[in-house]
């Protein structure tokens, strides 16, 4: 069966692009039904246009509270009847019950090694910090902001020299790999979320990820 995914954006939407192309793939077990974005003027919208998905504007400046805002999304997002929820680059933070309402469906990327350099300026902060590997995780989104179940992480070198930009492109292009990967196995149930943790076939994922190395 076909998973319903809804995509929540806030800017470019790469990530966006990379899931729309890996549902066009054959097989590929999930469909993006709509993707909904706080800015209007957020490209993604185009993109998805551009691939026939049905866009909805939700502007957080059309609400007095936080706790408004969110219970609107959860009514647009609801009529979608999806299966996964897929944030990207989604720059809210969400109130709990948000959260609680589509616990274990609710899917993020981060461009850091959680839980290293939660919150903003993640690149900045590992140069800063004289990192020499950065990274990008897959996660599931529980009440503490960046603090989910991580599923799926790719690293990434920081050379001498990197700016902030430099490191972000070299981590775009991981993002647009291991976030397509995470939809899909969710989409097919191999990945789920029991409790506080994140499970693969089964099995508790380490700390670091599926693919983490310890
Ligand atoms: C991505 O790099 C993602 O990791 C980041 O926003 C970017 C969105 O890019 N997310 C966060 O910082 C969340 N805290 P995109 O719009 O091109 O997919």
């Amino acid at each position: 069966m076909t998973s319903r995914i809804v995509v929540l954006i806030s800017g470019s939407g790469t990530n966006l692009q990379a899931i729309i192309d890996a549902c066009k793939t054959e097989g590929f077990p999930g469909k993006v039904v709509g993707v909904i974005s706080n800015i209007p003027t957020a490209y993604g919208l185009t993109r998805a246009e551009d691939a026939n998905i049905e866009t909805s504007i939700l502007s957080h400046k059309d609400f007095d509270s936080r706790e408004d805002y969110d219970q609107s999304l959860i009514t647009v997002i609801d009529q979608y009847k999806p299966d996964v929820i897929v944030l990207a680059g989604f720059m809210r933070i969400l109130t709990p019950a948000f959260v609680q309402h589509f616990q274990g469906k609710l899917l993020n990327i981060h461009p850091s090694l959680l839980p290293k350099y939660q919150g903003l300026n993640t690149h900045q902060r590992a140069i800063d910090a004289g990192d020499n590997e950065h990274g990008v995780s897959v996660h599931y989104v529980t009440e503490e902001l960046d603090g989910g179940p991580v599923i799926l992480q790719a690293k990434v070198p920081i050379f001498d020299g990197d700016t902030a930009e430099d490191l972000a492109s070299r981590i775009h292009e991981q993002e647009h790999r291991i976030y397509p990967l995470v939809v899909k196995w969710c989409c097919l149930k191999r990945v789920v979320m029991q409790g506080e943790k994140a499970l693969f076939d089964g099995d508790i994922i380490p700390v670091s990820g599926y693919a983490s190395e310890e």
